[in-house]
């Protein structure tokens, strides 16, 4: 009752108090509870900030064994899930595909349905899903390209497991490189939490009404595929793609994206908190000189790409606006790098996103937030009478 405040897109409404994510917008600051994300990127590993995220502190040496043991314990998926996955044909987006294998645990552990589930069940659902992520992600692509499955190889670190699963044909030997995990790892840290952002915010809400882990985790992946959030890093190699195609004329592309009659814009460009620049695009550009130079590989897209950030950044459109270069913009180039293919890019920030979508729904639960159910102001028509079919 009383006045609603009307605020489309939230621009300006806080929907929760949240202890695990600080970030800054007007000076470009992000911290994973407390810890400096650059510190973390360099120092730290994925699993570690997984665990930093969901239980609030680094782990202690020993803890962190038995989350890794546990997490190797459940790579491997049932055996029935490899019906679901046949039933997708093979040109399925693999976003598509990896939500409803997530969707598929309630099926698989239907006690997870049970909102009153103890913290050590909680957790077992939390184990499972790092743990199998990369599993579906991996045999999505394997259905997309139509080789079999792999097995999750559980002698092998985290990245190195996922890359085995994606890259290894059978009778052949695979050895994964240790500067492609490493630098996977770095991509995934800088994925992992990004406080109130839409897919996060959808995984709170559908959790609010407490539906299980694995389905508020799902409808996560859903609204991380758009094009405007998590789908960015596939738009951007795409619109680098079609700008070398087209003669490499960045200049071009930038007065589209300034036309407003051009539904054109810039992907991997703005950002609706970082005003300054974003600090995970700084690591990730210098990341990408760097996985780039130690592979040898040379990427004509990544030259693109330095020509448009800096047309960009000294054009007055992108000035006033305050647009920047995004998370987005250049982890596409260094995923094309260690080999992965465009549509798995998004799938690619999914598994970096989990840590930070599980501790913010936990959190919510925890905290026993109320239902989320925003308001709306009414602009329909006034009451009326029903006219039957024949008389309309
Ligand atoms: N290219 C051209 N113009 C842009 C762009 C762009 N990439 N981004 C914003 N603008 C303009 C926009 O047209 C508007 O202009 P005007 O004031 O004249 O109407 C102004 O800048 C403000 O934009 P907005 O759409 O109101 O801002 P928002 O906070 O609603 O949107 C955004 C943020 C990230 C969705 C948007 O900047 C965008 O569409 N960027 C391209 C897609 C992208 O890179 N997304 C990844 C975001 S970071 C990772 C993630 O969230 O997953």
């Amino acid at each position: 009752t009383g006045l609603i405040t009307l605020d489309p897109g939230y621009k300006n409404t806080g929907a929760t108090k949240s202890a695990i994510t600080f970030l800054d917008g007007e000076l470009g600051i992000l911290r994973y509870r407390g810890y400096r994300i650059e510190d973390l990127a360099e120092k730290s590993t994925f699993l570690e900030v997984a665990y930093l995220l969901i239980y609030g502190e680094l782990p202690t040496q020993s803890e962190y064994e038995k989350f890794s043991r546990e997490i190797t314990t459940h790579t491997l998926v049932h055996e029935d899930i490899k019906k679901i996955l046949d039933g997708f044909p093979s040109n399925a987006h693999p976003m598509g595909v990896l939500s409803s294998m997530i969707c598929s645990l309630t099926a698989f552990y239907p006690d997870s349905l049970d909102p009153n589930r103890s913290k050590d069940e909680v957790d077992l659902s939390i184990i499972r899903l790092i743990a199998k992520m990369p599993t579906f992600a991996a045999w999505a692509y394997k259905n997309e390209v139509g080789h079999p499955v792999n097995y999750p190889d559980n002698s092998l670190d985290y990245c190195s497991n996922f890359m085995k699963m994606m890259f290894a044909l059978p009778a052949e030997r695979y050895d994964v490189d240790p500067i492609v995990a490493s630098a996977l790892d770095k991509l995934l840290i800088l994925h992992a939490d990004h406080e109130q952002n839409c897919s996060t915010s959808t995984v709170r809400i559908v959790g609010s009404s407490q539906a299980s882990l694995y389905a508020s985790i799902s409808a996560g992946i859903n609204a991380l595929w758009g094009p405007l959030h998590g789908g960015a890093n596939q738009s951007v190699i795409e619109m680098l793609e079609a700008i070398k195609a087209d003669g490499g004329d960045s200049k071009k592309y930038l007065a589209k994206a300034k036309d407003k009659d051009d539904p054109f814009r810039l992907m991997g460009f703005g950002h609706r908190v970082y005003k300054n620049f974003d600090p995970r695009a700084k690591i990730i550009k210098k990341a990408a000189d760097d996985v780039l130079a130690k592979l040898g590989v040379k990427d004509p897209i990544l030259e693109i790409a330095k020509e448009l950030e800096h047309a960009a950044l000294n054009d007055q459109y992108f000035i006033d606006r305050q647009l920047y270069p995004n998370v987005d913009f250049y982890s596409g180039i260094i995923y094309r790098a260690l080999g992965i293919p465009t549509d798995m890019f998004t799938v690619m920030f999914a598994l970096g996103r989990l840590p930070g979508w599980i501790a913010q729904w936990k959190e919510m639960r925890e905290n026993n937030e109320p239902i989320g159910r925003p308001r709306q102001v009414y602009t329909g028509a006034n009451e009326r009478d029903y006219v039957t079919m024949n008389k309309r």
